[in-house]
């Protein structure tokens, strides 16, 4: 048994089975039970302008998301009440009206109500105010889109982790460097790779170098035998470095209002299942997302947000801030593409997690949990 206070789990639990990372009918039930279910990231609000509209696809659904000239931000399925044509294909204006490039019926932007069947004259019986658009839950955080596509949405409940973000001006942040990468993993191996810091002596040498705890194989403090409570916590970076950077130096200038705890953390972690991670240092700010884009495929995308301030400095390169957390993620990319092919092989059946891979247990019951009425 481990003590009370330790993460560490008390046994070597089974791992999900090999079927749940490429089986058809598996995703299938995913599909339906976690990503027709659950808040998914669409953006930041800093990159969607005023008066635009544009297409995005939730748990395999197309949904358009509108920003209004004045600022407001909605959502619909993209499917016509009509006979179902695709609304929005592309990034386009946005006005007072969506009309449906097909037989342009048209429909208010601001509620989704229809306003009219164009060329055709409906009989009595259709009635107008029951064909409206399917409207898609909204919710933005921190500067954050989410977009839920279920009918009655569950309350947004990020996990809070070692930040609730209060202290930094999460919204003003703008993005100043994306990074897309479609892996051949599907996007549960994503997410335990995330959850676990076993690989990281192995797989990220400049990681472990800035943050020295992980060269241990663990994640924080209180996952080392003999841990007291109130005991320092959190990703204290190596002597003379402050941030996640290549040289461990500010990118710009830090966020004034953050506490002493959040400045020495150094990675401040909020995790969204399913769909992103947020880290926030005290310069600057990433969020990392995933698309599942079949059993075996996951578009990732990461961006990297500044201060306007940062942005503005002569000569600053954001790619160059980039870098450091690129060349993690690329690492993570190759692991995780590499334990996909593994356990393709017939004879794994399922593994067994290790008392450090506690989160990765609570990920799979987080998981499985969803998946009990499907
Ligand atoms: S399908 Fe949209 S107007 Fe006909
Ligand atoms: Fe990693």
């Amino acid at each position: 048994m481990t003590a009370e206070h330790s993460p560490l789990l008390d046994h070597c639990p089974a791992t999900l089975p090999a079927a749940a990372y490429y089986d058809a009918g598996w995703y299938a039930r995913e599909q339906r039970g976690i990503w027709h279910r659950e808040w998914v990231y669409a953006g930041r609000l800093n990159d969607l302008p005023k008066g635009k509209m544009r297409p995005l696809t939730v748990g395999g659904a197309g949904v358009i998301l509108c920003r209004s000239p004045e600022g407001d931000v909605t959502a619909y399925h993209n499917t016509c009440r009509h006979r179902g044509s695709e609304l929005c294909r592309a990034e386009q204006p946005l006005g007072k009206t969506i009309r449906c490039p097909y037989h342009a019926w048209s429909y208010a932007a601001a509620d989704g109500r229809l306003l009219s069947t164009a060329h055709a004259t409906p009989t009595e019986d259709f009635i107008k105010a029951d064909n409206g658009l399917y409207p898609v839950a909204v919710t933005q955080w921190n500067g954050f889109i989410f977009l839920n596509i279920a009918e009655s949405p569950t309350p947004f409940a990020p996990d809070l982790g070692l930040a609730a973000y209060d202290n930094w001006p999460m919204a003003d942040l703008v993005t100043g460097h994306r990074v897309v990468r479609d892996l051949a993993c599907n996007w549960k191996v994503f997410w335990e790779n995330y959850n676990e810091c076993l690989h990281c002596p192995g797989i990220h040498p400049e990681l472990s170098d800035l943050v020295p705890v992980y060269r241990e194989g663990i994640m924080s403090e209180p996952e080392r035998p003999g841990w007291t409570p109130g005991a320092p916590t959190g990703h204290a970076l190596k002597e003379g470095a402050v941030t996640w950077t290549l040289d461990g130096q500010p990118c710009g200038p830090t966020f004034p209002n953050l506490t002493e705890t959040e400045r020495k953390t150094a990675a401040n972690f909020v995790t969204i299942y399913p769909t992103a991670f947020i880290v926030a240092h005290l310069d600057y700010a990433r969020i990392v997302s995933l698309v599942p884009t079949g059993p075996e495929t996951t578009r990732l995308t990461a961006e990297w947000l500044f201060s306007p301030a940062t942005l503005a400095q002569e000569g600053f390169d954001p790619a160059k801030v980039a870098a450091f957390a690129t060349i993690v993620l690329d690492q993570d990319a190759e692991a995780a593409e590499m334990n996909q092919r593994g356990l393709k092989s017939p004879r794994y059946g399922s593994g067994r997690l290790m008392p450090q891979e506690f989160d990765i247990h609570r990920f799979h019951g987080w998981v499985l949990d969803r998946l009990k009425d499907n």
